[in-house]
This record gives C-alpha cells, sequence and structure tokens, in this order.
C-alpha cells in the first residue's frame, strides 16, 4: 500500500495520491490485462454490468502518459503506448461523440512527448471523424444518442474539432467547431451560468426545441458533471480559437460552480435535486478542478485568477483525504470513491469511475507544476 499522510501538505498529498494512483492502475492492468473499465461494482473494476455507451477508453492509457511524463519511467511508457494502440482504430468511430476523451488524453500526450507527425495524424484523424457529427441546419454537433440531440458533454470533445482544423488549416472544420459552442452556448448554458444535459432540435428546419437530460435529476435542473464538461470544454474551446465568448461562457459556469457547491467543493450529482441519493459527486469536483486551473491560467482577470485557483485548490485539499481517497479502504480497487455515473440507470453508483480517476490524476499533476492549459 502507498503512503499517505493525511496531514501533510496539499502538494505533499498529492505527490502520494499520484503514487496511490500507480499502485491501483497497476493492479487493475495486472489483474485484467487490456480491459477498458467504467465504473467500479463495490469498488472492484471487472464486473458484467452495462457501459450505456463506450466513452472512456482513452482515460486508463491517459493516466499512464502522465505517469510516464512525470517519472520518466519505461513501464508506464511502454503500457502507455500499448494501451494507446489498443484504441487506435477508433480515430474512425462514428458511433460516438467522445472521441475528445479517448484521443487527447493518449496519442495527444503522446504528440506532445514526441513531436512525432505520424502520431499527431490519428489526433487529426479523430477530429475530422468527430466533425463528421455535425448538423448544418441545427449547427451542432449530433450526441450518440439521436440524430437531434446534442448533449452538453460534446463541449469536451469539440477541442480535438478545434485542433484538426486548426493544424490542417480546414476552415469549414473550424466554422462547425466554433458553431457547436455557440449553438451550446445559446441553448444548453443558461442566464445563471448553469447548463442543461441535452438539447432537442427539429431535424427539418434546425429549430431548437427543448432541454431535457439523462443523467440528471429532471429537464430544467443542473446536473453537475455536465456543467464542469463545459466549464473545461469552454475554457479549451477559447485557448484554442481565441474567441472571447467561450471565455466567458467558462467563467459563468464557474462561478455558478463556487456559487452553488457546498464550501468542500464538491457538489452533489445535481444541485437541484431535493433529495439526492448521495450528497457529494467526486468526479465533478475533480473535473472542476482541473478545468478551473486551466481556467486560472487563461482568464486575465487576476480576481479570478486568484479565485480559480483558490477553489481549485479547495476541491483537491477535500478530495486528498481518506473520506476520498481510497488509500486506506481495503480492498478497493480504485483510486477516488464516491463517483456516480448514471444514477437513473442506476449504474455506477458510490463507486469509483473512470473519468474521475483520470481527471483526478490530472488535476494532481497540474498542482504539482504540468502545464494547466491544453
Ligand atoms: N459522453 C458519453 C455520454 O454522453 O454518454
Ligand atoms: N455522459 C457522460 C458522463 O457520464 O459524463
Amino acid at each position: 500500500m502507498a503512503e499517505f499522510d493525511p496531514s501533510a501538505s496539499l502538494e505533499i498529498r498529492a505527490a502520494q495520491a499520484l503514487e496511490f494512483g500507480q499502485t491501483q492502475v497497476r493492479g487493475l492492468i495486472t489483474q485484467s490485462p487490456d480491459f477498458f473499465p467504467l465504473y467500479t461494482e463495490e469498488g472492484k473494476w471487472q464486473h458484467g454490468r452495462a457501459a450505456w455507451t463506450n466513452w472512456c477508453e482513452g482515460f486508463l492509457g491517459g493516466m499512464m502518459w502522465i505517469f510516464a511524463r512525470r517519472g520518466e519511467d519505461v513501464y508506464w511508457r511502454e503500457r502507455a503506448e500499448h494501451y494507446s494502440r489498443l484504441i487506435e482504430d477508433r480515430q474512425h468511430d462514428t458511433e460516438v461523440h467522445d472521441l475528445g476523451f479517448v484521443f487527447w488524453s493518449t496519442w495527444k500526450r503522446w504528440f506532445n512527448l514526441t513531436g512525432d507527425e505520424a502520431i499527431q495524424a490519428r489526433v487529426i484523424q479523430a477530429g475530422r471523424t468527430m466533425g463528421q457529427r455535425f448538423n448544418d441546419k441545427g449547427k451542432f454537433l449530433r450526441s450518440f444518442v439521436a440524430a437531434d440531440s446534442c448533449f452538453i458533454d460534446i463541449m469536451m470533445n469539440v477541442g480535438i474539432v478545434f485542433y484538426a482544423a486548426n493544424e490542417t488549416g480546414d476552415e469549414d472544420l473550424l466554422r462547425k467547431a466554433r458553431e457547436h459552442c455557440l449553438t451550446t452556448r445559446k441553448f444548453l448554458v443558461r442566464g445563471d451560468g448553469s447548463t442543461a444535459h441535452e438539447g432537442i432540435f427539429d431535424l427539418q428546419s434546425g429549430e431548437f426545441l427543448r432541454q431535457t437530460t439523462h443523467q440528471g435529476w429532471r429537464s430544467d435542473s443542473s446536473w453537475a458533471r455536465g456543467l464542469t464538461w463545459a466549464l473545461y470544454g469552454f475554457g479549451t474551446a477559447y485557448h484554442l480559437s481565441g474567441d472571447e465568448r467561450f471565455l466567458d461562457t467558462a467563467e459563468q459556469c464557474a462561478d455558478f460552480f463556487i456559487a452553488r457547491s457546498p464550501s468542500h467543493g464538491v457538489p452533489p450529482n445535481d444541485w437541484d435535486e431535493p433529495s439526492p441519493r448521495l450528497p457529494v459527486e467526486s468526479s465533478a469536483a475533480a473535473i472542476a478542478a482541473s478545468g478551473l486551473l486551466q481556467l486560472a491560467s487563461l482568464t486575465g482577470d487576476q480576481t479570478r485568477k486568484t479565485m480559480y485557483d483558490t477553489y481549485a485548490r479547495t476541491i483537491l485539499d477535500t478530495l486528498l483525504t481518506t473520506e476520498f481517497l481510497a488509500v486506506d479502504t481495503p480492498e478497493w480497487e480504485g483510486i477516488l470513491k464516491h463517483g456516480s455515473y448514471h444514477e437513473r440507470l442506476d449504474l455506477g453508483v458510490d463507486e469509483s469511475v473512470m473519468w474521475g480517476e483520470y481527471f483526478f490524476v490530472e488535476a494532481l499533476d497540474k498542482l504539482l507544476g504540468a502545464p494547466a492549459a491544453s
């Protein structure tokens, strides 16, 4: 068991948690080689439960790339390349809206380390494949569920479309990425900075019809993880486009997150639900921490910069306790406890979830000095 000192400074606990993370990931890939789990069941990764959709296959390799870069470690480098190659064909996958999640965490990190254009070509292809989801009438990238559906989650995947367009000088692809962000900003982000999970459009006219949800409490409520996808994703969209409107939206989402979350920084699954099943959803907190560290590095406003940086540290201070870090929970195979995937379908509730693990590791890496914007 990796050592963890709950009374140590934030930075020391972060470094210890990254050591613990390596122990847990090594345990998973030793016990279940080439397996890509989404969530644990009573703390165990390997089980026969449903996935709903295949969007998490980059996060395991993504953590390996972070471990490899931090430690210049041959074991992690070799495993990271292996786990990235296992998902290489997904660059052509038109079934999901998640190729940003899949390739930004893996092949993009690989390219960052090597500058190898053959590696970069996979990232660009994934961005082009995502571009095929564009609906010209409604001006949005469609979700995996239906042609008339736009998810807030897609904001975390539009970055790779901007990237592919920028790297290849493809103006039409750039337009699609920009219009998706403008559509999302207009119809899925509300005046108070909260977000809807899904928008439904009329396919004939392109008219926006209504907001709805799959993973939140109800159509007009605020699913916390969806908002963190927007907070982080609009920041990335600004970083890759320079369009100030996207920075403005990211800041509105961040301000809503801070205003509505408890003082410890970990929100429930949905802020509006009167009697939530659980008081906390740790993966939203981990995504917010990483997204806020990015936003602090992007905003030109010194007051906001300090606020976002301070709040990210508050979140991590909470997650770096044994209430959340599984370091002394016997036989728990994940890193971060108290995450939830899909409460309505009863999938992965109060468990470790693979994106929670990844964005927690990413946030700790940033806290300890890795570039905050990507
Ligand atoms: N991002 C995968 C999903 O929305 O289910
Ligand atoms: N639908 C992807 C997620 O659970 O955030």
